[in-house]
């Protein structure tokens, strides 16, 4: 086996060889081992804009996870091919709003409710969900611009059923003064929609699906952080709980938190709850801030994580012989679909 100094040492010569044959995003989340071979840094949004932007790309190899290559190899050309070091690399979030159980959910809903209903899909989502969303006249949204979809979702039809994060669809809609009451949730496992509300007064169906890591914070957390520093201030990620998002000071998108750090004066104290990786990096980039997780056992995103040396070694391997690996292609009448919800997306957030 390699040593990492020379596979970091066989990274560069490719990445040398290649130029700017080739493109590595690489997402907030991935481990520093990756983020030093990484051309950009960002969200998942911004890293598929950019591998858009970038005309020159022949091979991109996303590190991030496969929803995010998915969006990437949608918004690029037909020549440009985007690669995942691992496929294992999955997103248990995204996972969790299968599009058979969507097709099922949708007439259900559309005979409890009418036509009142407009679909909003987080991009943390697969693209056979962003084409439903698409088709039905929905839109994409990440977390740093739910709120203004969904105030313009409200302005075409009454109702919204946002997937596949119960959480931040819960966090924006109660932000824009939706009664918590008025939310339901959609059990996919059982077909029902669960609420004790009349069905008229329902405004927002949450699909019931999570982000597996921002549940690892919970309210226990902020209080033990309250006790233990009481002028630390608590930024978490909207994947968080609502309980959680009402027990901290802020809450907001990776690239908020980012901002957010950057600004703060030194000095500061902050306890942030979102994922390891980037929670380290923060932590390292801000020597004079004290700043800690939320959760002290960090909370790593799991699947993010298998994208290390040795895969990221691999990919690019692969490509310099001639014979890529993992590539990811969304056929084209999925692409077409998806397109529109993420085109009614960037329009206007
Ligand atoms: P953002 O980077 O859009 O805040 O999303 C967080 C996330 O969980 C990515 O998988
Ligand atoms: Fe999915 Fe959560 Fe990991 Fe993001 S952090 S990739 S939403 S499991």
């Amino acid at each position: 086996a390699l040593s990492v100094k020379e596979m970091e040492s066989r990274i560069l010569s490719i990445k040398q060889k290649l130029g700017s044959k080739l493109f590595i995003p690489g997402h907030h989340y991935q481990k520093d081992e990756v983020i030093q071979f990484a051309d950009a840094t960002g969200d998942s949004l911004q890293l598929a804009q950019l591998s858009a932007a970038n005309k020159e790309a022949e091979h991109i190899v996303f590190c991030g996870v496969h929803f995010m290559a998915e969006t990437a190899d949608m918004l690029t050309t037909k020549q440009q091919h985007v690669y995942l070091p691992d496929m294992r690399a999955g997103c248990s979030m995204a996972d969790m709003a299968d599009i058979y159980q969507t097709e099922q959910a949708w007439p259900i809903l559309q005979q409890l409710f009418g036509d009142t209903i407009i679909p909003l899909t987080y991009v943390n989502s697969t693209a056979a969900i962003k084409a439903f969303t698409g088709r039905h006249g929905g839109a994409c949204v990440t977390s740093s611009n739910a709120k203004e979809l969904v105030q313009w979702a409200f302005t075409q039809k009454q109702r919204i059923f946002f997937l596949p994060d119960q959480h931040l669809g819960r966090n924006t809609a109660y932000d824009l003064g939706i009664p918590l009451k008025n939310m339901a949730v959609w059990n996919p496992h059982k077909n029902i929609l669960e609420t004790n509300e009349p069905l008229e007064n329902i405004q927002v169906i949450l699909w019931k699906g999570h982000c597996s890591v921002h549940e690892g914070f919970t309210v226990h957390h902020t209080e033990v952080v309250r006790k233990e520093h009481p002028t630390m201030q608590i930024i978490v990620h909207p994947e968080c709980s609502r309980e959680v998002v009402a027990a901290a000071d802020d809450a907001g998108s990776t690239k908020y938190i980012i901002e957010t750090i950057n600004r703060a004066p030194s000095g500061s104290a902050w306890a942030i709850g979102t994922e390891m990786n980037l929670v380290n990096r923060i932590m390292k980039q801000h020597p004079d801030k004290h700043i800690i997780s939320l959760n002290e056992n960090f909370c790593p995103c799991l699947t993010m994580n298998r994208i290390d040396l040795p895969h990221l070694l691999w990919s690019l391997e692969s490509i310099e012989q001639g014979q890529p690996h993992n590539r990811i292609q969304v056929d084209e009448y999925t692409t077409a679909e998806a397109l529109s919800s993420l085109e009614r997306m960037l329009a206007r957030g």
